[in-house]
């Protein structure tokens, strides 16, 4: 989850890896530090608890000079939240920043005697005494033999007190990426950062060492041979990754959504309907499995379930949604003939990328639906369908999620078809209604100071329920997470007709239900669903579909009306509303909306 960067060149490292951090702290933010190797060779280390600011505020009363640093940005898992566990660790002549979770760090500890000598509870700093412990003058060869002692995840950036201006890196499941730049190396936990600095960069295989000099980067395997990285091309625009005048990323974000729907689902779409033989995507993936599973997580699992919804009417094929951090737990069927669709934005999730494996190994074809391009979960997949939301940096993701749905529609659209459901036509409407979501979500965008009113009624409140039906639910349960992690009100997304069989018991004056209508064949009974809610006392803020007439007898406190489309299209407005919804409220309850509590933005822990 740790944000890690590196950096050897001519400029000075300390600027350069405040900046970074500041960028990458969205994977971590309780603590912060640096390591910055000197003109004269010693190391000298920066680090306390607190933000990226903090530490920046630190080195301006007591900097550290030098071309050669690695810096950390930490969300905690062994050892509290302190100076001393902050990285980096410095160990004898090494020190390390380190992403991942040694599992085996207490057999270390007892092993190799370290008991006494170590000054934090990170496992981290335990991986640092052992390659001190087998570091005598050659780094490649105390870097092979301590990686085969650790069990767990890891990604390491190490430095040597006696190699000055080389920065060595290695990884097992958690991800680094390596860039060259004009006038020096890099290295990161992700590709975000490096992007202001240089296009080329390439994915470190697991279980590689590269080290990282002023003049380039050399990789090798563990046999000390010498490999070729596989350099790749950052994709997207730097620009998305500044607020570029929004208070908050989440706000950019959410106002990016028409513009990056459009370039994920434009390319993919040939003689009006979706063609995805530019991602290698052949239409025997879709017409020959014989039922569809989807791993992810949080967000992704809810983008999942309305890819369900979407299947299950459209291609009638049987799908499943699996919480990827249970998948393999619960004997999920799956077999040669099953379709898993992995989704992540990151594509570094562990639960993801483990029910990914275990998929694998179970014989099922496997697609990737993810973000960021090279990532773990798209390289391991059989097949990968990129979104195109570019760098996603709030906490909360969303034009991610939309991203997602787009892909979704564009993959049931062409299964359809495939299998013979809809002939030309109907792909043909089904995709045209498609193309004119970004634009009917532009129209609510627009709106949303009508939003940021409504949001100032739930300011106060402690718990909020989220109800709806069929695909109403689906984006209820995003819409519900979104409240949650960044307003901190305590909110149940029901469907509306579970809920009179115990939850409306928890129903009060004191609780605002928000209730979604936008499906036409479950309309009426939805709003006899509102009404039993507001017989309770609720008050009710309701988004509905514009062309729906409301009850006069019954009174509404806030309502906001949905522009029409198709009724499978509806969740794209819907989600845009519902975001603004989350945002406007952790905005004005004065929260850090893009680093809530708790919270990373790539979970690499399981
Ligand atoms: O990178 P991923 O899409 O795999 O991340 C999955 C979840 O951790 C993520 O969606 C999380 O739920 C977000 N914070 C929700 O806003």
């Amino acid at each position: 989850m740790c944000g890690i960067i590196g950096y050897t060149g001519k400029k000075e490292a300390e600027e350069i890896m405040l900046d970074a951090l500041e960028v990458l702290e969205y994977r971590g933010y309780d603590s912060a530090g640096i390591a910055v190797c000197g003109p004269d060779g010693g190391v000298r280390i920066r680090k306390c608890a607190g933000r990226v600011k903090d530490l920046r505020s630190l080195c301006e009363r007591d900097g550290v000079e030098g071309a050669c640093g690695i810096g950390h940005t930490r969300w905690a898992t062994h050892g509290g939240v302190s100076d001393g566990n902050a990285h980096p660790h410095k160990f004898g002549k090494v020190t390390v920043i380190h992403n991942g979770i040694i599992e085996n760090y207490k057999s270390l500890i007892g092993k190799y005697g370290l008991e006494a000598e170590l000054r934090s509870q990170t496992d981290s700093e335990v991986a640092a005494a052992v390659l001190s412990h087998f570091y005598s003058g050659d780094p490649y060869a105390a870097i092979r033999k301590t990686v085969l002692k650790l069990k767990g995840t890891f990604a390491f950036g190490i430095m040597f007190d006696d190699i000055p201006g080389a920065i060595f890196a290695v990884r097992n499941v958690s991800p680094i990426v390596i860039a060259k730049t004009e006038e020096g190396s890099m290295m990161a936990s992700d590709v975000t950062v490096l992007g202001q600095y240089s296009k080329d960069y390439f994915v470190l295989p697991e279980f590689h060492v590269a080290v990282l000099r002023a003049d380039g980067t050399e990789l090798y395997d563990m046999s000390g041979d010498a490999v070729e990285p596989e350099w790749l091309t950052v994709s997207w625009d730097v620009n998305r990754s500044s607020k570029g005048g929004y208070p908050f990323y989440m706000e950019k974000e959410i106002m990016e959504q028409p513009e990056v729907i459009r370039e994920t689902i434009e390319p993919r779409i040939r003689d009006d309907m979706p063609d995805l033989e530019g991602d290698g995507i052949p239409d025997s993936l879709l017409s020959d499995c014989s039922q569809i599973c989807v791993v992810a997580c949080g967000t992704a699992m809810h983008a999942g379930l309305v890819g369900k919804a979407l299947m299950q009417s459209l291609v009638k094929i049987h799908m499943d949604v699996e919480l990827a951090s249970e998948f393999m737990y619960t004997d999920s069927l799956v077999d040669g003939k099953t379709l898993v669709i992995a989704i992540s934005q990151s594509g570094e999730t562990i639960d993801t990328l483990e029910a990914l494996k275990y998929a694998k190994r179970n014989g099922a074809k496997t697609l990737a639906v993810v973000n960021v391009k090279g990532a773990s979960i798209a390289r391991e997949s059989d097949y990968v369908i990129y979104t195109n939301a570019g760098p996603e940096i709030a906490v909360a993701s969303t034009k991610a999620y939309t991203t997602q749905l787009a892909v979704l529609y564009l993959l049931a659209g062409r299964m359809a078809y495939v299998r013979g459901i809809f002939g030309e036509k109907e792909l043909k409407e089904f995709t045209s209604e498609l193309r004119k979501a970004p634009a009917v979500m532009q129209t609510v965008l627009d709106r949303r100071e009508e939003i940021h009113y409504i949001a100032r009624g739930m300011l106060n409140a402690k718990d909020v329920f989220m109800i709806g039906r069929g695909l109403d639910y689906s984006i209820l349960l995003e819409g519900s997470l979104k409240l949650k992690e960044i307003s901190y009100i305590h909110s149940e997304a029901y469907a509306s007709g579970e809920l009179k069989h115990g939850t409306i018991a928890l129903i009060t004056e004191d609780t605002p239900v928000v209730a979604v209508i936008t499906q036409d064949k479950v309309q009426s009974k939805e709003f006899s669903n509102i009404k039993e809610v507001q017989s309770r006392g609720a008050e009710v803020i309701l988004f509905m579909k514009e062309s729906y007439r409301l009850d006069q007898d019954a009174v509404w406190d806030s309502v906001f009306k949905l522009p029409a489309m198709r009724d499978e299209f509806m969740v794209l407005p819907v989600s845009a509303a519902l975001q603004l919804l989350a945002y406007y409220v952790s905005l004005d309850k004065g929260l850090d909306v893009d680093k809530p509590r708790n919270l990373a933005k790539v979970v690499t822990v399981e």
